[in-house]
């Protein structure tokens, strides 16, 4: 079972704080003047989301203005526009310099691992990720991610119910202690959506599926975000999508997976290649054989946290 562990409140502020910036990775500091910030539409950021071709050829193409820095993140998340031929749409862009390094992430780049998972999710048809690459922007090298609007009237997809839970339509996570004496059931909601992402999370060995990792776009689709800690060689899959643990693997995604499979032995494993290495790419191929050969999703090991913590 994951670890117990102590909640917070779990509906608490998920929303980022784009703050207006003078665009440098390291300025963000004090009020900011946020009336020039250009937000996006809902509707429209989630049909470019759904067009990959045309939101990769403005992400790579596009003219990058930086309008200021996520606050609540932990690397250098910058806010931007991406422009091309009258077209314009906001993105994230995480430069490689803003990188914080990291002990067990020694090879390649969180940036290349983002632009990597995103060539999984779009191999898997499922369009999981939003468009992303990897190219220069005003502050070198990064990732560009088209930005995915969260629909304010999306359903949960998280709660917090009675321990003796979960109600139906729901599956469970982890108990946790959410008060002195008091236990509550983390649940997630059993989703076709959420299903797909723990089949892609656990190809990629997503070490970061936390609540706010994944974005409910207006179309009704769900976008996963942040993927600078994947493909790992050892198993560092640290998620809240336990709620299938150890049950079948869908039908519709063994065949995504049979597919995976012929692909990364071949275009796809070239596209990846300048992002991994090879133990890299290799125990990726592994991780999909062995979903295969099971047909289960994977149980939380014993050895490695795997509950995000804080949850959301
Ligand atoms: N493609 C995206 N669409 C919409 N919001 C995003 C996107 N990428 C990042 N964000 C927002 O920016 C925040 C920080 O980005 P994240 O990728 O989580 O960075 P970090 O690696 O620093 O945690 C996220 O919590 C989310 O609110
Ligand atoms: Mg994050």
């Amino acid at each position: 079972m994951p670890a117990r562990e102590r909640l917070p409140a779990l509906n608490g502020d998920q929303a980022p704080v784009r703050e207006a910036a003078a665009g440098q990775p390291d300025e963000s500091e004090g009020p900011q003047d946020t009336s020039g910030v250009p937000f996006a539409d809902p509707v429209g950021s989630a049909a470019l989301a759904a067009d990959a071709g045309t939101a990769l050829h403005l992400l790579r193409e596009g003219g990058l203005t930086v309008h200021g820095r996520l606050t609540d993140a932990s690397n250098a998340v910058l806010y931007c526009t991406a422009t091309l031929d009258g077209l314009t749409a906001p993105c994230v862009y995480k430069p490689v310099a803003g990188e914080r390094p990291l002990w067990d992430f020694p090879d390649g780049t969180l940036a290349g691992r983002e632009v990597a998972a995103y060539e999984v999710s779009a191999a898997t048809g499922w369009g999981l990720i939003p468009p992303t690459v990897l190219r220069d922007g005003p502050h070198g090298c990064g990732m560009v991610q088209l930005w995915v609007e969260p629909d304010p009237a999306a359903e949960e997809l998280l709660a917090l119910q009675d321990p003796a839970g979960p109600e139906p339509g729901w599956l469970p996570i982890v108990r946790a202690e959410v008060g002195p004496g008091r236990v509550a059931l983390l649940v997630h909601r059993d989703d076709e959506r959420l299903r797909r992402l723990a089949v892609l999370d656990a190809v990629l060995n997503n070490a970061d599926r936390k609540g706010g990792h994944w974005i409910p776009a207006a179309d009704g689709r769900l976008y996963g975000i942040d993927h600078g800690v994947t493909f790992a060689v050892p198993g560092k899959l640290r998620t809240l999508l336990w709620g299938w643990a150890e049950q079948p693997v869908a039908e519709e995604a063994l065949d995504v997976l049979a597919r995976l499979a012929d692909d990364l032995d071949g275009a796809l494993g070239e596209r990846l290649r300048p992002h991994l290495t090879d133990a890299e790419l290799t125990a990726a191929a592994e991780r999909v054989d062995v979903l295969r050969r099971t047909a289960r999703h994977p149980l939380p090991s014993p050895d490695w946290p795997s509950i995000p913590w804080p949850p959301v």
